[in-house]
């Protein structure tokens, strides 16, 4: 029998499969909110640790409630030696999203309690794998360029300790502020894929580990996580401001996508980008990059007279990945860093799904040939 002719709906675009209460993302309005509050209160007054907090258990926390959280993660923080090893032993020439993919699923391996689908232990696995990203991030960026790791320290908060774990260094005010910030923005994002991919998981009852390993494992993707990169790209190609309006004009005559522009969900400027586009400019201008930011400025320029009214405007991607260059990152490490923000958008929505569990089973429409055919033996095909 034909198949009920059923409308489909690539990629789900559109398509609600779930409710939240842990962010919104209004894309006509440019509005980015975490339970509530504003992305740019959340930047301006708050650190990451108080943001995981506040999208894991829908609040603020008081005092007591923080110091207990900070000292949770930091009970758990450093990695064992075998983890080290393992990290050290790919981590020079395997992609570091491969290396943190293969690092979470083998910690999970290791965890006791990683075959349990009780509530309570996934609530900690989320914690545990929190505590260790920064370690596990700043490991992976030492080790790709062979250097030896760094032991957090538990003094540290977990945006500085992401950065002395990867330079070795203890970063000052301003750069932890900039790294903490980075981190906020990216720390939750609606239905993206990873966060998607994450809930398909936890909603079969897999451990917190699966789900957060499928999420690194989306977030692979260029589609997804590695437009900053390119976007970096395309500015250092463009070169000086003076280049934008050529070089762009044919590029969008090529019908090519500039990176680090437009968006599905915002149609108009990024909320985020405007942040990380302050930052931008100063940490350029602190490392000798002027240039970059002024180009990248000209680059704004010239895409909104040519786009904006198509609702074409700088995403996150265009600024962030100017940031981490300055600070010291190789483009390799812009992705792992988004992932060391949004485990924490990635557990909290977890755990809020499957408290009111349902498996994802969505449909194929069947465009195959109905049958029935007959069966020829191999030798006769
Ligand atoms: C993110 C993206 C896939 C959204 O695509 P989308 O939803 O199809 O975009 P829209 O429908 O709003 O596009 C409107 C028009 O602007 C064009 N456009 C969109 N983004 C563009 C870009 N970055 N460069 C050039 N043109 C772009 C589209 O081709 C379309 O043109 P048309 O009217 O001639 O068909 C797209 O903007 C893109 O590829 N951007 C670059 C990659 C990137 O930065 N990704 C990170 C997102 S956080």
């Amino acid at each position: 029998m034909m198949q009920a002719d059923t409308e489909v709906h690539k990629g789900l675009e559109g398509v609600i499969v779930s409710e939240s209460s842990v962010g919104f993302v209004d894309g006509q309005a440019g509005r980015l909110v975490y339970r509530g509050f504003n992305i740019e209160t959340l930047a301006a007054r708050s650190n990451y640790e108080e943001v995981a907090y506040l999208l894991l258990y829908g609040h603020l926390p008081n005092q007591k409630e923080f110091e207990n959280f900070k000292a949770t993660l930091r009970s758990t923080m450093e990695l064992n030696t075998d983890t080290v090893d393992l990290i050290k032993s790919i981590g020079h020439k395997a992609h570091p999203m491969s290396v943190l993919r293969t690092v979470v699923s083998y910690i999970g391996a290791k965890d006791p309690k990683s075959n349990s689908t009780d509530l309570k232990d996934q609530e900690e696995m989320s914690l545990r794998i929190m505590s260790k990203f920064p370690a596990i991030v700043g490991t992976i960026a030492r080790a790709s360029k062979g250097l030896n790791p760094v032991r957090p320290d538990p003094k540290l908060g977990y945006a500085a300790n992401f950065l002395y774990c990867s330079t070795g260094s203890r970063p000052d005010a301003e750069q932890e502020k900039i790294m903490d910030t980075c981190l906020i923005l990216h720390a939750d994002h609606g239905s993206n894929a990873s966060t998607f991919s994450a809930l398909v998981t936890i909603a079969t009852l897999a451990d917190m580990y699966s789900a957060v390993t499928s999420a690194i494992s989306t977030l692979k993707g260029p589609l997804h996580g590695g437009a900053n990169e390119l976007a970096l790209e395309t500015i250092k190609k463009v070169g000086k401001p003076e280049n934008a309006e050529q070089v762009l004009s044919k590029m969008l005559a090529n019908k090519e996508k500039i990176m680090g522009f437009g968006h599905r969900v915002y149609k108009v400027y990024d909320p985020r980008a405007r942040i990380l586009k302050g930052f931008a400019e100063s940490v350029t201008h602190k490392n000798g990059k002027e240039v970059l930011f002024q180009t990248a400025e000209q680059m704004e320029k010239v895409m909104i007279s040519k786009l904006g009214e198509k609702g074409i405007f700088p995403n996150v991607d265009f600024y962030s990945g100017m940031v981490y260059d300055s600070l010291g990152f190789e483009s390799n490490m812009f992705t792992p860093i988004f992932a060391l923000a949004r485990v924490a958008g990635w557990t909290a929505r977890s755990l809020e799904y499957v408290k009111d569990n349902k498996l994802f089973r969505p449909k194929a429409k069947y465009v195959g040939e109905i049958g029935p055919k007959d069966y020829i033996e191999i030798q006769k095909r």
